[in-house]
C-alpha cells in the first residue's frame, strides 16, 4: 500500500521538486497549492501531468477552512495520512524596526500558524492510526538570528519551539517530527520577499537602510554562479527522511552543503544538554 504524502507549497521552489520526487518513489502525493484555478493554474496542471500518484489540491495557509477541506479530502479517498510535510513558507527582509505590529501578526499567520493549523488538522487522524510523520521546513534561521531577516528568525525559532517538545509528547503515539533547516537555495522565497511597511523608521539608518537591496543583489549574483545549491538537494533530504526508521531520524536536519556546519554544531552542543535537562527534570521516560 502506496503511502499517502501531503506536502504545501509545491508551486514553486522545494515543494514543486519533492512532490514528483516522491511520487516516482511509490508514495501517493497530494501537492497543495493555492490558487490552483488562477495563477497557480499553470503549475497545477504541469505537477499533475508530472506522474500519476500526484494529486494537486488547493491550501492556503491563512485559511483554516481551506486547510480543513484538502484533509478531510484526502481522509475520505485514503482513510489516512502518514506524512505531512510542512513546506510552504513566505521570506521577510529589511530593517526590524520598520516591521509594523501588522507586519508581524501577518509574518506569524502565515509562517506559524500556517503550519501549526495543518499539524492540529492532521493530528486526531494520525493519532487514531497510531503513526505519522511530520516534516517541517524552518531554515538555518531557526536557531540563530541575523541583522535584516530577524522577523523571518523569530517565526522559525517560534515554529520550532512550538514542536521540538510536541516530538516527547506524542511519541507513544508513534508520531515523529523532523525541522529541515535549510541554508540558501535559489528559490522564488528571495523573488518574493516581504518588507517592513513603516518605511518612515528607516530613514534613521541611513545607508544600512538600502541593506536588504544589497543581500538581494548579492543572492542574485550567488545563484548566477555554479556555488549555488540545488533545491533539489532539500527534495532528496525529505525522501531519505521518509523512508528512513524512525530510530535513525533526527529532530534537526541542517541541508547546505556550503554552510551547515555551523548550524550541526549548535545543533549538537544544544541536543546533548536538552537529552540531560529532560531527564533531570523527570521527563527522561518521554525520550
Ligand atoms: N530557499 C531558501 O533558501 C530557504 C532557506 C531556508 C528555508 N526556506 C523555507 O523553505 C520553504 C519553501 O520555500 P522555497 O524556498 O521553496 O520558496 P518558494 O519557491 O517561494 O516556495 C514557497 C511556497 O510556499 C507557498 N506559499 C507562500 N505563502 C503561502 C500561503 N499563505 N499559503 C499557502 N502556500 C503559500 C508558495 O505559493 P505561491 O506560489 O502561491 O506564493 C510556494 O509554493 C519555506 O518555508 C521557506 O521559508 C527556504
Amino acid at each position: 500500500m502506496s503511502k499517502i504524502v501531503l506536502i504545501t507549497g509545491t508551486s514553486s521552489g522545494f515543494g514543486s521538486y519533492a512532490a514528483p520526487l516522491l511520487a516516482s518513489h511509490g508514495y501517493k502525493v497530494y501537492a497543495t497549492m493555492r490558487d490552483i484555478s488562477g495563477r497557480n493554474r499553470e503549475h497545477c496542471l504541469a505537477m499533475e501531468a508530472q506522474h500519476p500518484n500526484i494529486k494537486v489540491l488547493e491550501l492556503e495557509l491563512t485559511d483554516s477552512a481551506s486547510i480543513e477541506n484538502s484533509v478531510k479530502y484526502i481522509m475520505t479517498t485514503e482513510g489516512r495520512i502518514d506524512v505531512l510535510i510542512n513546506n510552504a513558507g513566505r521570506f521577510y527582509m529589511g530593517i526590524g524596526e520598520s516591521f509594523t505590529e501588522e507586519d508581524l501578526l501577518h509574518i506569524y499567520n502565515v509562517d506559524v500558524l500556517g503550519p501549526w493549523r495543518l499539524i492540529r488538522a492532521v493530528l486526531p487522524y494520525m493519532r487514531n492510526q497510531n503513526s505519522g510523520y511530520i516534516i517541517t521546513v524552518t531554515s538555518s534561521l531557526a536557531r540563530f538570528s541575523c541583522p535584516f531577516m530577524t522577523c523571518y528568525a523569530s517565526a522559525k525559532h517560534a515554529l520550532e519551539g512550538l514542536l521540538q517538545g510536541m516530538k516527547y509528547e506524542l511519541k507513544s503515539s508513534n508520531i515523529d517530527f523532523t525541522f529541515i533547516e535549510p541554508g540558501i537555495y535559489p528559490t522564488n522565497v528571495f523573488n518574493n520577499f516581504g518588507r517592513g511597511s513603516d518605511t518612515s523608521r528607516n530613514a534613521a539608518y541611513g545607508p544600512m537602510a538600502h541593506i536588504a537591496d544589497g543581500i538581494k543583489a548579492q543572492l542574485d549574483d550567488l545563484f548566477a554562479s555554479p556555488h549555488a545549491n540545488d533545491p533539489m538537494l532539500v527534495a532528496r533530504a525529505m525522501l531519505k527522511l521518509i523512508e528512513s526508521d524512525s530510530v535513525n531520524r533526527p529532530i534537526r536536519l541542517p541541508v547546505d552543503p556550503n554552510a551547515s556546519e555551523f548550524t550541526n554544531r549548535l545543533n549538537e552542543a544544544h541536543d546533548e544538554e536538552y537529552l540531560k535537562f529532560l531527564t533531570a527534570s523527570g521527563m527522561g521516560e518521554l525520550l
